[in-house]
């Protein structure tokens, strides 16, 4: 159910716009309160005055308008909803939304909204499939907007494909799920996850086994729990996880960089495998085998702990900050100093060794290491490590509140 929750709902100008018309039944139905704001080109599909009718709110449409200045201005009413619905999202709003753009009501309220955006497109199938659009829609998942459809189906302009706007129920479940209130909500976490590759030339790199399995499992159960998540990634194996701001990095230092813009936040979970070490001058251009074969000599420096960093910050350190110790010998003694060396709340401990099948695999074994004690998890999935972390860390920050 949906009582007590407030939708704005942004009707674009495309022929799905007569569904926003059920959809704000729908939502009504389940009990929200739907704030509607039609565009220009959506009152050219279906009108201000049947919009108003059936969301019980007058529908606002101009951004110079100073009637709704003097009453709610754009900013007041960009934060007034739980949450912002594109429905339908044209390629225009997308394209728009992506690019930051605010020269309209509807793209000023994105652009200026503090809560999370969920979008419905629809559009023809060759603009859904246009590069340009492709680029939109990947900025836009990397910025936390969440996507419902589009589906395959025959098409208003006759052809059949994916571009039709999902389906009114459809659409209502996805705001359920958006706005399903977990105990992170209202929180911040940070993860940083994946590999980091180190240049040594312009072609060549130093990089690592893992594949970021583990950090997109943890990033994906915090947000299942409602927290809003950074999620800042090296180059990774499998896809980060929807519904999260993702950065992508390359290097540790890349890497350090995104994590202090991300702050300030209630956690910091460290779960990516940075490199220890990059190369201390990287060639500028391919380094070439030599004549009299000698050997290249490549020099290392060391590359600044993240973890260690944000461990040991003074004012604005989060208030829980979790890493990972992998390890090949003396697992749980190497984790135990580890986390005093480094200055951090928790470490989970795992046995990387090759025997163990755990970097790139599909399982972990853990144990977690606290002020007060020691717990060894059973060997289970990634992803059920990270929804007991995740657990874990939601009951630990209520008991600090
Ligand atoms: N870590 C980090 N920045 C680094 C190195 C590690 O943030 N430059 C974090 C990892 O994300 C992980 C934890 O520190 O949470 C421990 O990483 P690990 O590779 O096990 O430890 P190292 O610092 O490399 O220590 P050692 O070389 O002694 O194993």
């Amino acid at each position: 159910m949906l009582s007590g929750r407030r939708v704005t709902l942004i009707i674009g100008g495309g022929i799905a716009a007569f569904k926003a018309l059920e959809l704000i039944r729908r939502l009504r139905e389940r009990g929200a309160a739907v704030i509607p704001v039609l565009t220009r080109a959506g009152a050219e599909f279906v009108t201000p005055l049947s919009v108003s009718a059936l969301a019980g709110e007058r529908v606002f449409q101009e951004l110079f308008d100073l009637n709704d200045e003097s009453e709610m201005g754009h900013i007041e009413l960009s934060r007034a909803a739980d949450l912002v619905v594109v429905a339908p999202a044209t390629a225009d709003l997308l394209a728009k939304m992506a690019q930051g753009l605010a020269n309209d009501l509807a793209s000023t309220l994105l652009l200026a909204t503090d809560k999370r955006a969920l979008v419905a497109p629809a559009m023809n199938l060759r603009m859904w499939q246009h590069p340009a659009t492709r680029r939109n829609v990947e900025t836009l998942r990397g910025d936390g907007v969440l996507f419902v459809g589009p589906v395959e189906g025959d098409m208003a302009c006759g052809e059949y494909g994916p571009g039709r706007m999902a389906e009114p129920p459809e659409i209502v479940a996805a705001v359920e799920a958006a706005l399903a209130a977990g105990p992170l909500a209202g929180r911040h976490v940070i993860v940083t996850s994946g590999p980091t590759h180190e240049p040594i030339d312009p072609v060549r790199y130093i990089a690592n086994r893992s594949s970021g399995a583990q950090g997109t499992a943890i990033a994906r159960a915090l947000a299942a729990l409602g927290a809003r998540v950074s999620f800042i990634t090296g180059p990774a194996a499998v896809a980060p996880p929807e519904g999260v701001a993702v950065t992508r990095v390359e290097t540790a230092a890349q890497m350090l960089e995104a994590v202090r813009a991300a702050l300030p936040a209630d956690a910091a979970i460290f779960a990516a495998a940075v490199a220890d070490w990059r190369v201390k001058q990287v060639a500028a251009g391919k380094i070439k085998k030599t004549r009299s074969g000698d050997l290249p000599e490549i020099a290392l420096a060391e590359n600044p702990d993240i973890l260690a960093s944000v461990a040991q910050m003074g004012t604005g350190r989060p208030a829980l900050v979790v890493g990972f110790a992998a390890e090949t010998d003396d697992v749980v003694e190497n984790a135990r100093a580890k986390r005093a060396r480094k200055g951090c709340d928790w470490i989970l401990a795992n046995d990387v060794s090759p025997q163990s099948g755990i970097m790139g695999g599909a399982e972990n074994a853990v144990t977690l290491i606290t002020g007060t004690g020691e717990e060894g998890w059973p060997r289970m999935s990634k992803e059920a490590v990270a929804e007991r972390l995740a657990a874990r860390i939601a009951r630990h920050l209520e008991e600090q509140a």
